[in-house]
């Protein structure tokens, strides 16, 4: 004997869960939320961080799940890992490659843990993915390196729980909104899985990585304090694989160059590059050159979607 209602609760009581590569983002977090409000502390959630994530990304994002929104969250600090097995790689797809498959390996060890730490719990039959409508669509209809990454959880025995699916990205704003996630994470840009990797287009090296976590850092802060960032759906910079000449005082530099990069766009399918005030240009440009050694000169990305993509690998 027993109800739909009680089949339900039942159901949900089992899920203890976890979420995925781009936990931090606004489609996890929303789905961990969630998962929360209805399982409490049953529902763990990791975050693997990979070494190419934003600056600060990896603390900021574990104290506003576990103390703002009381999720619990493991942060996974694997960037040595991952930084040795990106070594020496340029090809994008490989880039990719590496991240997918390293961030599975930490992710089912670091979940291996969980569950011997609370054995008496039972095991973990879960997986929560924030992945949404389009995401869906995205995945059935073509396997490109985005739908690959998302879908890469696939892989693992568990079984898939997906509560934004039925969504599209404004609803799970709006849902993100109701469940009290605090305004600055709801409105966020997406970020890529393989992050800053795919943003730096030579070899990806931890002194890559801190320079251009430092340039991103000043150009959104910037965007930010121009009361732009709502206006942009996406806004990061990019490092390139070359040397410009350039001078301070009177020594003649050979240094490196970042490319700006800003959209908008309603479903990233295709965009259009974003016209900054030239003002707010003028001050990112002289506060990257002037605040990050090695950078001499900064550029500014205006190609739209198509022919452009929105990400420069
Ligand atoms: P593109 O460069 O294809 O970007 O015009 C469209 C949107 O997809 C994001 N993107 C990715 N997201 N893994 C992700 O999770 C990836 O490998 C990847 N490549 C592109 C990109 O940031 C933009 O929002």
């Amino acid at each position: 004997d027993w109800t739909m209602e009680e089949f339900i609760g039942k159901e949900i009581a089992r899920i203890r869960e976890i979420c995925g590569d781009t936990c931090g983002g606004v489609d996890s977090t929303v789905a961990a939320k969630l998962m929360h409000e209805a399982i409490g502390n049953r529902f763990h959630a990791i975050m693997v961080d990979n070494g190419v994530l934003r600056l600060d990304e990896a603390r900021q994002v574990n104290e506003m799940l576990n103390k703002d929104l009381g999720v619990n969250l493991t942060v996974v600090d694997a960037s040595d890992l991952f930084l040795s097995r990106l070594d020496g790689v340029e090809d994008p797809e490989q880039k990719r490659k590496i991240i997918g498959n390293t961030f599975i390996n930490v992710f089912e060890a670091e979940a291996a843990k969980l569950e011997a730490a609370e054995a008496d719990k039972g095991k973990i039959d879960w997986l929560l993915q924030g992945t949404l409508y389009p995401d869906v669509i995205e995945s059935i209809s073509f396997k490109g390196p985005s739908a690959t990454i998302k879908t890469h959880h696939n892989d693992m025995k568990l079984k898939l729980i997906e509560p934004l699916r039925e969504l599209f990205k404004d609803e799970v704003r709006a849902l993100g909104r109701l469940l009290s996630i605090p305004a600055s994470l709801v409105q966020r840009h997406p970020f890529p899985g393989p992050g800053l990797a795919i943003r730096i287009l030579g070899p990806v090296t931890r002194a890559q990585v801190q320079l251009l976590q430092r340039a991103d850092a000043i150009y959104l802060e910037e965007i930010r304090a121009a009361g732009l960032y709502q206006q942009i759906s996406q806004a990061f910079a990019v490092l390139l694989p070359v040397r410009a000449v350039g001078v301070m005082g009177d020594q003649r530099t050979y240094e490196q160059v970042i490319a700006l990069r800003a959209v908008q766009s309603e479903d990233f399918m295709t965009a259009d590059w974003f016209v900054f005030p030239t003002d707010v240009l003028r001050r990112i440009s002289s506060r990257i050159t002037n605040e990050i050694a090695g950078v001499n000169r900064v550029t500014y990305d205006v190609t739209s979607k198509p022919p452009g993509t929105v990400e420069w690998l």
